[in-house]
């Protein structure tokens, strides 16, 4: 399978320019799955929950008919963030699209920071999608910080982690590393570049995106502060295997009943 991510940087509120950014990069790449960073059309930087809505779409919008459009390019499964809305919340979701349509959307459980005001939190469990023998899963930047999350998706029988991420702290390469090996998964982390100073905040984003094997070898990591894409190909087959050595299964030797949470 070849899996890849596009590191974009994107201007605030500008979707056109931010699509056609995107659209260059990806411009005669073929994979089987891309990944673009979170919230990847609209920046990041809200500087109120109303600026939040003004740029917030439903699962309908032109950001999922923009990440179609680069599946029936690429023709790759793409996923990417986008601010999702349905009736009066808004959530910081990934949708996770095929050349044929829409397969998934993943609601960020885990708000960072200001986003707790201008989101609502996912209200539905992460979720496996199987596609072309592939099992895909999707997380959204700050969810690595708690391991349930990738864990669940391993549990759940996810070969690949998708991960859009707009990283502002310089931990998350370094953790994708453990959350990959702790759960025998592949992850592909898209992040982002450059600054965006709104309001009272100014993020500066850490690049570094980054695909992971099961092993926790980094495959590809991108430039701290350039744009960059790139994919790789991986033997899937490696994360359904759970058995690192004769003695232990990382799944079958959990204590479940010993953990009490
Ligand atoms: C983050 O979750 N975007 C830091």
């Amino acid at each position: 399978m070849n899996i890849g991510y596009v590191q974009t940087d994107p201007e605030f509120g500008s979707k056109e320019k931010n699509y056609r950014q995107i659209e260059t990069m990806l411009r005669g790449i073929r994979a089987d799955l891309i990944v673009l960073p979170e919230l990847f059309a609209t920046g990041y930087c809200f500087t109120s929950k109303r600026e939040a809505e003004g740029l917030a779409e439903g699962l309908d919008g032109e950001t999922t008919a923009f990440l179609e459009s680069m599946a029936r390019g690429t023709g790759a499964v793409v996923v990417g963030g986008f601010a999702e809305r349905d009736g009066k919340r808004i959530y910081n979701a990934s949708a996770m699209v095929c050349p044929s349509g829409l397969l998934g959307c993943y609601r960020k459980i885990h708000l960072f920071n200001k986003e707790k005001i201008w989101f609502s939190p996912g209200d539905q469990p992460p979720q496996v999608v199987e596609y072309n023998g592939g099992k895909l899963g999707m997380m959204i930047c700050f969810d690595w910080i708690f391991p349930e999350t990738a864990r669940t998706l391993a549990l759940l029988g996810a070969d690949v982690v998708a991960h859009p991420a707009n990283l502002v702290m310089p931990y998350c390469q370094k953790a994708m590393v453990t959350r990959c090996l702790e759960n025998r998964v592949f992850a592909v982390t898209a992040n982002r570049v450059g600054q965006e100073s709104r309001g009272e905040d100014s993020f500066g984003f850490t690049g570094q995106s980054q695909i992971t094997a099961f092993d926790g070898k980094v495959l590809s990591s991108a430039p701290k502060a350039r744009k960059h894409s790139a994919v790789v190909g991986v033997d899937i087959r490696k994360a359904r295997n759970k058995r690192i050595n004769p003695y232990n299964d990382l799944f079958v030797d959990r204590r479940e009943q010993l953990y009490g949470c």
